[in-house]
């Protein structure tokens, strides 16, 4: 099956800007995702990124030691680069500029990779909360899963529409400031409309940066891979003061690895 950049319809465009996701089916061949999940494994096992900070428990306190909840690596085509070289990279700008116009650009990845037979969901969340309020951005989130995903072992649910929220009032998960991962407290987010997008491998959903989307925890023996890529339009200033203050709040151990690997340098 040849690999190029899928052609969304007018449709799908359309979906994107009144819900603020859409799913697609492939984004990419089966033998690239058998690729991906070869060097995607291989960047865990090897722990790459752990002393500065870059991998680290997204949903625990990532203590040395401690099993954890939800490992996520930042940026693993810095520790990979052969990731950008795979066509998928390639055709999710294509899709980004299809959704946004030909000024979108790819800017950075990350991969959350849910381990089996573990209680840890992501809470629901909007993207934008965890970054710089002082900037106004205008991107998405393509997320990849390398295997078949449903709501059993942790597919993606958004609300339908949150995207034209402002950001909500977020906190550490658990009201935890040790652990990196946010969840909304905003008790007027209502998540009773939530919709789960079960994909198969290779496949995509894309939620734009204020989209509300949780993934439930993964029940299954086998893990739960996804690869992260991110689009956008180049950000601007935010037209306001605006503050965040459940990152000013955190007090992270991968912050400290960071903060100690920077002193060193
Ligand atoms: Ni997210």
């Amino acid at each position: 099956m040849a690999n190029t950049a899928p052609q969304l319809t007018p449709q799908q465009i359309v979906q994107y800007h009144i819900n603020g996701y859409i799913a697609l089916d492939a984004l990419t061949t089966p033998e690239e995702v058998a690729i991906m999940r070869e060097i995607y494994d291989d960047l865990f096992e090897r722990r790459v990124g752990r002393e500065e900070g870059m991998q680290f428990d997204l949903g625990g306190s990532d203590e040395e030691g401690i099993k954890a909840k939800l490992p996520q690596i930042l940026q693993p085509s810095r520790y990979a680069p052969q990731l950008k070289e795979l066509q998928v990279y390639a055709n999710a700008q294509a899709v980004a500029q299809q959704l946004l116009g030909p000024d979108a650009r790819q800017t950075g990845d990350h991969a959350i990779n849910k381990p089996p037979l573990d209680g840890a969901e992501t809470p629901w969340h909007q993207d934008e909360a965890y970054w710089d309020p002082k900037q106004l951005y205008e991107s998405m989130s393509i997320w990849i899963p390398l295997q078949d995903v449903t709501v059993e072992n942790g597919c993606m649910q958004f609300i339908p529409g949150s995207h034209r929220l402002d950001i909500v009032e977020h906190q550490s998960i658990g009201g935890d400031v040790r652990v990196h991962g946010l969840e909304v407290c905003d008790p007027k987010v209502d998540v009773s409309q939530a919709v789960a997008c079960p994909l198969p491998a290779g496949g995509c959903t894309i939620h734009s940066n204020r989209t509300l989307h949780y993934a439930g925890p993964n029940k299954t023996a086998t893990p739960r891979r996804a690869l992260i890529l991110m689009a956008g339009l180049p950000s601007k200033p935010y037209p306001a003061p605006r503050r965040f203050p459940w990152n000013e709040a955190k007090r992270t151990a991968r912050d400290q690895r960071a903060l100690a690997t920077a002193d060193k340098n």
